[in-house]
This record gives structure tokens, sequence and C-alpha cells, in this order.
């Protein structure tokens, strides 16, 4: 079966500073794929790579079996793929519903919104009661549960989360981690950056521990739970 996402010998940067260093991966329909590593080592990077939002000077995207590494975001975007960046970026002085509209601005979302909403609302109940709340004054928890839902709004096919856990608290962190188990459950293809490690690799089908700009061990999540190497590195117990 063809990938739902490939990267192929992809090297990129910024301007003439070169982040990445030749990266494989891949990421199948209906999986979840974490991609680990410490600070620093590009893996926002190949989130922005992936988007056509940095310079690329070698290498291939592809998507559902389309090349995609010469299409402009916006229209990456129509073909599937949404980004919950990192740091949240919701719209402060916007509610809560205006928002969720705001993530349903491709065309194929525009004719789901209703439907759209309600799947939302269902994963979120927390958010309908909070529908007409300026997004600005949510708790954490609450702000990263309405950038979920918003990136949802556009019906993404693969969702890409980076470090969605940022800074909320340990309960919170657990319930990010069901939202993405949720998802892929309900046939959403996920690709996650996280921080913890752990956690991340508890819930993924595969996973990628990159370091440096090029990845360095790949594996099913819970079988690299287990490895040594990365128990080390990243004080997994
Ligand atoms: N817009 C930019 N312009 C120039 N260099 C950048 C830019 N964004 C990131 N970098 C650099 O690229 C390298 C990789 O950064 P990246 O954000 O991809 O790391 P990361 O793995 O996501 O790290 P973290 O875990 O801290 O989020 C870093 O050295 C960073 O300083
Ligand atoms: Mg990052």
């Amino acid at each position: 079966m063809a990938s739902m996402l490939e990267l192929k010998n992809v090297h990129a940067g910024y301007g003439e500073f070169r982040v990445l260093h030749g990266v494989n991966m891949r990421v199948d329909k209906g999986e979840i794929v974490a991609l680990v590593g410490p600070n620093g080592a590009g893996k926002t990077t190949t989130l922005r790579t992936i988007l056509n939002m940095t310079t690329r000077y070698e290498g291939e995207i592809k998507f559902q079996g389309r090349d995609i590494t010469r299409i402009p975001t916006h229209k990456i975007v129509e073909e599937g793929i949404t980004m919950v960046p990192e740091g949240r970026g919701i719209f402060n002085p916007l509610t809560v519903y205006e928002n969720l509209l705001a993530g349903a601005y491709t065309k194929r979302a525009q004719e789901k919104i209703e439907d759209s909403l309600e799947f939302v609302f269902s994963l979120f109940p927390r958010l309908k009661e909070r529908k007409n709340q300026i997004a600005g004054t949510l708790s954490g928890g609450e702000a990263q549960m309405l950038a979920i839902a918003r990136a949802l709004m556009a019906r993404p096919t693969l969702l890409m989360f980076d470090e969605p856990s940022l800074g909320l608290a340990p309960k919170i962190v657990l319930e990010v981690f069901d939202v993405v188990v949720k998802l892929r459950d309900s046939g959403v293809t996920v690709l996650i950056v996280e921080q913890h490690v752990k956690n991340s690799l508890e819930v993924a089908d595969r996973a990628y521990v990159m370091e440096m700009g090029q990845i360095v061990l790949e594996g099913e999540g819970k079988a690299l739970l287990k490895d040594e190497r990365l128990k080390k590195a990243y004080l997994i117990i």
C-alpha cells in the first residue's frame, strides 16, 4: 500500500541555514506517527517543510501519491494536510465559535460546517459550553482544545500536531493524548511532534527519533519505549 505521506531525502532549512539533512519518513493511512527528539533537532522545521513553508534544497515530498514539494501552502491545506502549530495560533479577540468558523476556510470544509461543528463539540463538550467566550480568556488547556478543534474544522485527512501539550498540566496532557487517539479512531491520520516522549510512544503506531536534522532511530512506538538508548537519552522510566 502506498503511504499517505512520504518524505524522501529531504534537505531543508531557512535561506542559507540548513536544518534537515536527508530526512526519510512516511506516514500511512490511519496511523499515529510520532516525531521526537531534542530541542533544535528540526522537528518543527520538518512539519513546516511538509507545508512548503521553508527553503527546500533537495528531496521529494509526496501526499497521497502526488508530489507536493512545489505546491503553495494554502493549496496543500486544500489537499488535506492541516497543522496545529506550536504556540496554538488561535485568534484571541474572536469568540470560540468565530475561531471555529475561521478554521473552516477551505472549500471542502465550507460544505461540511454543521457536521464539523457537531463533531468538534462532541469531542470537546467544554468548547460548546464556551461557544461565545472570547478565545483570549480561555485557560491554557481550553485554548489548546480550541486549536485542535479549529484545525479539525478544515476537515484534514492528515493532522499534524506540533507540541500540543506544551505548558499544560499533567491531567490535561493526558486529555490531549486521548483526543489524538480518538481522532485516529475516527479516521484522521496523525503526525505528532512531542516533548512528552513516553506518552507519545505509548499512543504512536510508529515513531521516528530526530537528532541534528536526521532520523537516527525508527520503529514501532511500543518497541522504542523499551529501547535502551532512547530510555537513557530521554529518561524514560
Ligand atoms: N525561521 C527560522 N529562521 C532561521 N532558523 C530557524 C528558524 N526556525 C528555526 N530555526 C533553527 O532551525 C533549527 C531547528 O529548529 P526547529 O524549530 O525545527 O527545532 P525543533 O526540533 O522543533 O526544536 P524544539 O523542540 O525546541 O521545538 C534550530 O537551530 C533553530 O534555531
Ligand atoms: Mg519545535
